[in-house]
């Protein structure tokens, strides 16, 4: 309740570089907006929609399970998928389970990814995978978080290893994720020789892990507060690098970041800070309309661009200006 407490104050930075990017008109699209066909695909996995709720939520009681019951309702509605939050409080205690269950039960067919941190076993991750009847596993990243958070982690070693065996081991497929510090492309090619097939950038912008935790601790670890990859750099970074599937989030809040994530090279957008906002103050059926506007703007702006699918829009040409520019030159991008 915390985080989604000083999630809600600290609010969006929008500081994740999609201003730096610019589509390049297209006068003779030679398509109609009927024609736009929104479904993609994550690795093995189908989506109707590149849009999905990112996770959140779980564990924590009554308060919690109402959270994850309306975005459920909302999934459903929508037809898109959606993600749990870390659900390693409620293998440790079963009492915490049906504020994850709740989510199966209120959306039966729906894509659900399970969510566990990089320090799971492979018996962990399938007590989570089962616990929802999951159709994918995430297992996040969260370094910088856990470092400023004051009972957080401090033992980073063998990470690697964890999700080498997991992808093993489990039966769905597993998305690593980072939380809003982005991904680089060292990491991404770390995790794609373990076989890992699909990565959410995770990226800097949107939410802000160090400014919350920071929030609750005394002394303030500031250093950390504007740590991190951009979402824009991010996705250019790891899908450039790796023949992953990249999810492209950390920031994003209308259809054109998400025009601009997919074009970048991104096969999917998550959504977590900006759809717990207008859920917790607006409620479920705003949520509803929003989702419904981002995918009918989402097709003008494809319409716009003559692209008629996602595959077709990873390739329009745009130009990229800026501090993003100026990074990915560093970093070696042309
Ligand atoms: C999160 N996020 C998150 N991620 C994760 O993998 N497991 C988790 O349990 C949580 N918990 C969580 C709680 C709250 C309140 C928020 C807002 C976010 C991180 C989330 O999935 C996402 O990676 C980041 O929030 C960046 O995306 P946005 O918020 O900028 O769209």
């Amino acid at each position: 309740m915390d985080h989604i407490e000083h999630a809600l104050s600290t609010g969006q930075a929008r500081a994740h570089g999609f201003e730096d990017i610019t589509f390049v008109h297209q006068s003779l699209p030679n398509l109609s907006t009927s024609q736009i066909d929104l479904r993609t695909t994550l690795g093995e996995l189908s989506l109707s929609s590149p849009i999905f709720i990112n996770a959140m939520t779980g564990g924590g009681g009554k308060a919690t399970l109402k959270i994850n019951e309306a975005l459920a309702i909302v999934a459903k509605e929508c037809g898109i998928a959606m993600a749990v939050g870390s659900q390693m409080a409620a293998i440790k205690d079963s009492r915490e389970r049906p504020s994850f269950e709740i989510v199966r039960k209120v959306n039966p067919n729906g894509v659900i990814f399970a969510n566990l941190g990089s320090e799971a076993t492979v018996e962990e991750a399938k007590q989570a995978i089962d616990m929802i009847e999951a159709n994918g596993l995430q297992i996040h990243l969260n370094v910088i978080q856990e470092l400023v958070m004051p009972e957080g982690d401090r033992d980073f070693t063998n990470a690697l290893k964890r999700i080498e065996q997991i992808v093993q081991q489990v039966e769905v497929p597993v998305i690593v994720k980072e939380v809003g510090f982005g991904m680089s492309k060292e990491t991404a090619l770390k995790l794609a020789n373990i076989g890992v097939k699909i990565v959410d950038v995770g990226g800097f912008g949107g939410t802000n892990f160090a400014r919350i935790e920071n929030e609750r601790r005394l002394r303030m670890l500031t250093y950390f507060n504007d740590w991190g990859l951009t979402t824009t750099a991010s996705i250019v970074e790891v899908s450039q690098t790796v023949p992953l599937s990249v999810i492209g989030s950390g920031g994003l809040q209308n259809a054109l970041d998400i025009a601009k994530a997919l074009a970048l090279g991104a096969s999917a957008v998550g959504f977590a800070g900006y759809f717990l906002k207008l859920l917790l103050e607006e409620g479920i059926e705003s949520l509803i309309e929003e989702i419904g506007n981002l995918h009918s703007d989402l097709a003008m702006i494809m319409s716009a661009l003559g692209a008629k699918t996602i595959e077709q829009l990873q390739c329009v040409p745009l130009v990229i200006r800026g501090e993003t520019h100026h990074w990915l030159t560093e970093r070696g991008f042309d």
